[in-house]
């Protein structure tokens, strides 16, 4: 029988891949708030598995804490991004690491696309006014946005979700230009990140977090953007500098953001909830039941593969 720890509340049907099978499953806090790093340590020292959420900073002192307790072999994460785990200490500990990549790049782009239109036409400071009164009906130059059809859509990061709203673009008619760090050899494909920035309408971020991709969109790269340009990130909040986000759109330098992610969440840069032309989401990205289920039992299941002595598909170490 196994100690697993879950860290928070995990949707309907999301432990079903570990019933039945007698073991001692920890957690999370009756209020589901994060666990603090030191009750994580505590967690980690006598427990054979941790499923995260990327709330949880699964850093070294808590795998080490695993490892010194000789029991931790796997922390499955339940999100595509794992950013939030230290995966090369999880290697050297030899814990195995899971994330829950494919099933969530639909509903994600899904999402990416709702900020993209969102945002080009200004469907939440229209929306804002309708219910405050401040609309009074309507007018020929009131709320112009710019077309989402035809325009064309930069994607940067060119792996499951990029792809998946490339799909969704061609319905929109626009043509699509992608970056990814390694040529696809597809048409479209932009080797130089400033290029593709100063020639998309619309430009959606899809890398992965951490340190490689951090403020890969900072003052520079956001001043090569076009005036007319619409930023929009369902990716990790690290990969734009807020600040100066916020001060583009202040500026006028920037169309319009949509962003369903930030820096240091939930904290957002108060400029940037000042920002004209904002639409701003909670994280919301795979945010649908169906999906989230699926994540929640792809992390659940891959614990039980583990213990089992198996090798589930999912496994992110070595790093
Ligand atoms: C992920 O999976 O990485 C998302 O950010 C949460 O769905």
């Amino acid at each position: 029988m196994a100690r697993i720890l879950v860290t928070r509340r995990l949707p309907d049907g999301g432990l079903d891949p570990l019933a039945g099978q007698g073991h001692d499953i920890v957690g999370p806090n009756d209020d589901d708030a994060p666990y603090s790093q030191g009750e994580l340590r505590s967690f980690a020292r006598d427990c054979d598995a941790i499923v995260s959420l990327l709330t949880d900073w699964i850093d070294d002192d808590v795998l080490a804490a695993g490892a010194e307790g000789g029991r931790l072999r796997v922390v499955a994460n339940v999100a595509v991004g794992y950013d939030n785990i230290d995966v090369r200490a999880a290697t050297a500990h030899g814990i195995t690491v899971c994330n829950t990549p494919g099933v969530l790049d639909e509903t994600t782009a899904d999402t990416a696309f709702l900020l993209i239109l969102a945002a080009s036409r200004l469907g939440t400071a229209a929306g804002a006014d309708v219910r405050s009164g401040a609309w009074k009906g309507w007018g020929i130059t009131q709320y112009l946005g710019r077309d989402v059809h035809g325009a064309t859509l930069g994607i940067v990061g060119y792996g499951r979700i990029g792809r998946a709203v490339a799909r969704r673009a061609a319905g929109f008619a626009m043509p699509v230009l992608h970056h990814a760090r390694r040529p696809t050899n597809e048409p479209g494909y932009v080797a130089d990140l400033d290029e593709l920035l100063a020639q998309a309408d619309i430009v959606s971020l899809h890398t992965p977090g951490g340190a490689e991709t951090h403020h890969l969109i900072d003052a520079r790269r956001l001043a090569l953007m076009k005036p007319t340009a619409v930023l929009v990130n369902t990716a990790r909040g690290t990969v734009v500098d807020e600040l100066a986000l916020a001060e583009a759109l202040h500026a006028g330098r920037l169309f319009a953001a949509g962003l369903d992610v930030y820096e240091r969440e939930p904290i957002i840069e108060p400029r940037l909830l000042e920002a004209p032309r904002t639409v701003l989401l909670p994280h919301i990205g795979s945010a649908s039941q169906a999906t989230r289920t699926r994540m929640a039992t792809m992390a659940t299941s891959a614990v039980a593969t583990v213990l089992a002595g198996g090798t589930p598909p999912n496994v992110v170490t070595p790093a």
